[in-house]
């Protein structure tokens, strides 16, 4: 099936409403465990005033795992969408997470060189990020410019179905009892998103081959590695 975009920003108000209520915990523990396997696994620690940077972080739900799970560590949720992080900065605001902050920024901006993010991150996450992007070497570019020498990558993201049935019956097999419009959010993400044969060729491009791409189940591939 040929990739459709969808817009990068989510900014409509009962669009934004139904992704910040809806129950992704399954899915946004994934990003947690596999940073806690991957530090374990490469004998890492993150440390006091470590940086983590959840990109395209939405309603910060990842954000404030992580932040919780890391208390000592500085966790930066960033996203274009003022709606987006008006939900994760109500969380805040109940939660008190004292290590985590939320920026407002285009991440296109951060690759083209027209906004300069003043701090470099020991670990770049990401979770359904990479599909909102209608060029994703713009991705690949920020996040190159983001990290630090020997960066922790951790980056989840849906793969393309083959065709439209395919999408068709993932969002009824696990969609079925959403809302409406998530439904339909998630039936565009699927169209939008990428293969692991793209992603790998992404990588490639970017000079980032060094990480590694791989599926996880039948929705999701991951991306690992340090760079
Ligand atoms: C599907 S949501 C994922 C949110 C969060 N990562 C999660 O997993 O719950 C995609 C998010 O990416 C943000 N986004 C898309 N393109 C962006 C861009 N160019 N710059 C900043 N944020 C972007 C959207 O506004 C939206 O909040």
């Amino acid at each position: 099936m040929k990739r459709t975009p969808e817009p990068e920003l989510m900014q409509i108000p009962s669009q934004v409403r139904a992704y910040a209520d809806a129950d992704f915990s399954k899915s946004d523990s994934m990003v947690v465990k596999s940073l806690e396997k991957y530090l374990k696994k490469v004998g890492r620690t993150l440390n006091q005033g470590d940086l983590i940077l959840d990109m395209a972080c939405g309603p910060g739900n990842i954000a404030e795992r992580i932040a919780k799970n890391w208390p000592l560590v500085n966790v930066t949720g960033i996203d274009g969408s003022m709606e987006m992080l008006n939900e994760a900065e109500d969380k805040l605001s109940k939660n008190h997470t004292k290590n985590l902050s939320y920026e407002l920024i285009e991440i296109n901006s951060i690759a083209t060189g027209e906004i300069h993010f003043p701090f470099k991150a020991d670990v770049l996450v990401s979770n359904s990020a990479l599909h909102h992007f209608h060029d994703p070497c713009r991705f690949w570019g920020a996040l190159k410019k983001l990290g630090k020498t020997n960066c922790i990558h951790i980056h989840r993201d849906l793969i393309r179905p083959t065709s439209l049935e395919k999408a068709f019956e993932l969002k009824e097999k696990h969609l079925s009892n959403s809302p409406e419009i998530l439904q339909k959010d998630f039936f565009a993400s699927l169209k939008a998103s990428f293969t692991v044969d793209e992603v790998t060729q992404q990588l490639f491009n970017a000079g980032l081959s060094e990480l590694e791409v791989f599926q996880v189940d039948e929705l999701y591939f991951e991306i690992i590695g340090c760079i």
